[in-house]
């Protein structure tokens, strides 16, 4: 059974599509604790009432970014995690924390990387007149949004399509996509060599939406 540990800031859908797929799929594994740096992040209510333990660790009451990471990793480490899951954890990390825990941190994040690290990717995919865009799983390292990538998921930027339309069609992808890689981690199907992420049994790490084809 591999302890799982799920940080968020926000909203939380990808948390919930993880903890959704884990239940319905009886995987070997279990959501030890949800983590927030924020006490308002929608997602602990979700986590709350489905009886995960929640707790948060607020980035505000931390004069700097190590004092805080330190403070995190002992949260996180009281639940002896095999795997950490970033979603939608609006902190940049310090490369002593990804350290830490290099190879067993994943992130999602809204693009096609290298495509669009950082913020609002869905108005970079849109001003730069990309055709497909989409989402990927990776693991972290110091490299902000960059890392060995385990999953992507690919969607059409269609015509007339808005910042919202584009998040929501990819949000959507996401929450196949992310479950899925969490679950290959948790079978140990991912052989990560010379920085690139291959599965055991050479499943498809690409999942590619109607109207791509
Ligand atoms: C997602 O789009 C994810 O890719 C990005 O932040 C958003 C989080 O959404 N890193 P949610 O909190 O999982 O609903």
């Amino acid at each position: 059974m591999k302890n799982i540990v799920i940080l968020i800031s926000g909203r939380g859908s990808n948390m919930e599509a993880i903890f959704r797929s884990l239940q319905a799929e009886s995987w070997p594994a279990r959501i030890a604790a949800v983590i927030s740096n924020r006490s308002d992040a929608q997602g602990l209510g979700f986590a709350r009432a489905h009886g995960v333990p929640v707790s948060t660790v607020l980035n505000t009451a931390y004069a700097s970014r190590d004092e805080f990471d330190a403070a995190l990793a002992a949260e996180i480490d009281r639940h002896a995690p095999d795997l950490v899951v970033l979603a939608g954890f609006m902190r940049i990390l310090t490369p002593s924390f990804v350290q830490h825990y290099a190879g067993r941190i994943l992130n999602i994040h809204p693009s096609l990387l290298p495509s669009f690290p950082g913020l609002h990717t869905h108005r970079q995919a849109l001003e730069a007149g990309v055709k497909v865009h989409g989402a990927t799983v990776h693991f972290v390292t110091a490299d902000l949004d960059h890392g060995p990538i385990v999953a992507q998921a690919v969607v059409p930027v269609l015509p007339g399509d808005t910042e919202k339309s584009l998040s929501e069609r990819v949000l959507t992808q996401e929450h196949l996509i992310y479950p899925r890689a969490v679950r290959w981690f948790v079978e140990e199907q991912l052989l990560l060599e010379n920085g690139l992420v291959h599965t055991r049994d050479n499943i498809e790490q690409h999942l590619i939406h109607e109207g791509c084809q």
